[in-house]
């Protein structure tokens, strides 16, 4: 039997998706989390944790096909790094990985340990494919809900942003991790560019709320990289489905009478 496919981050968002697709190709997939799932038939969960390293050797043995979803808001390069020792001891023949546009542009900690964790994997003598992706649209609807919790919603002014499906990402991951290792690979971003106001009141008009915007400035050289696009690709790969689409099919249907944001 072939060996199974490492997911690491199995369970998130992104990992969701990957998982069946890689059952659909053939795959047997295990599954690494700290949490850890219910396995079922060619699914197998195993628990590790990537950032202090505990049962990652145990979970990679036997694998060769290493997906590495993992994430969180700290300390994205410190799990690589231990994956990464994982994998040389293993003899893994291709590693991929998911990281964000803008990871080497964007002055952010968490953007820094992304392009920390993408260098580990590039200078790791692993075979390896990296993708950099946009923002998912399931992480823009969660700050969008959250926004409009507030009476009045601050939009940052002149950030935009091109949020791609996670459905679209997992595709293209699913793609690379059974081809050829292939480097860092064109960064794959949705469909259209949207100013940050747009995306809210997209969001506020699907679920029929109104609020007051208020434009707001992002200080600093955060502030000064997303006015300068940095966290967007405009010749990479796109995505095919836009944020009207995935609202619509996320969110229950609204009278259109009610829909319209101040
Ligand atoms: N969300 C976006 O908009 C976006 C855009 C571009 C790229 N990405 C990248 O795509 C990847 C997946 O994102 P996502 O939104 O699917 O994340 P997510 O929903 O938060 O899922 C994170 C996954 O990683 C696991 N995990 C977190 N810390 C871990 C640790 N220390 N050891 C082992 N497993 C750990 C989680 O399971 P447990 O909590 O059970 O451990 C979960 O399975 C991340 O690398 C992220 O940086 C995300």
């Amino acid at each position: 039997m072939s060996a199974p496919i490492l997911v690491t981050g199995g369970t998130g968002t992104l990992g969701r998706l990957v998982t069946p697709l890689l059952r659909e190709a053939g795959h047997s997939v295990r599954v690494l989390s700290r949490r850890g799932g219910r396995s079922g038939p060619g699914v197998e969960h195993v628990t590790a944790d990537l950032v202090s390293g505990d049962g990652v050797d145990s979970a990679v043995h036997g694998t060769e096909t290493v997906l590495h979803l993992a994430g969180g808001p700290k300390g994205d390069d410190q799990a690589t790094r231990n994956l990464v020792r994982a994998a040389q001891r293993a003899g893994v023949r291709h590693l991929v990985y998911i990281s964000v546009i803008g990871a080497d542009r964007v002055p952010l900690a968490w953007l820094r340990s992304k392009l920390d964790a993408e260098r580990t994997i590039a200078g790791s003598g692993l075979p390896w494919t990296a993708l950099r992706a946009a923002q998912f649209h399931d992480l823009v609807l969660a700050v969008a809900e959250k926004m409009a919790k507030l009476p009045v919603v601050p939009a940052p002014g002149g950030l935009r942003f091109q949020p791609v499906d996670a459905r679209d990402v997992a595709g293209r991951l699913v793609d690379l991790a059974l081809g050829e290792p292939a480097g860092q690979v064109p960064d794959l971003a949705g469909p259209r560019v949207y100013e940050m106001d747009e995306l809210i009141r997209g969001y506020l008009r699907a679920v029929g709320k109104r609020r007051l915007l208020l434009q707001v400035r992002l200080p600093g050289k955060v502030g000064r990289a997303y006015r300068a696009g940095a966290n967007l690709t405009l010749d990479g790969a796109t995505g095919s489905r836009t944020w009207e689409a995935f609202l619509a099919e996320r969110l229950p249907r609204r009278d259109p009478q009610c829909a319209t944001a101040r």
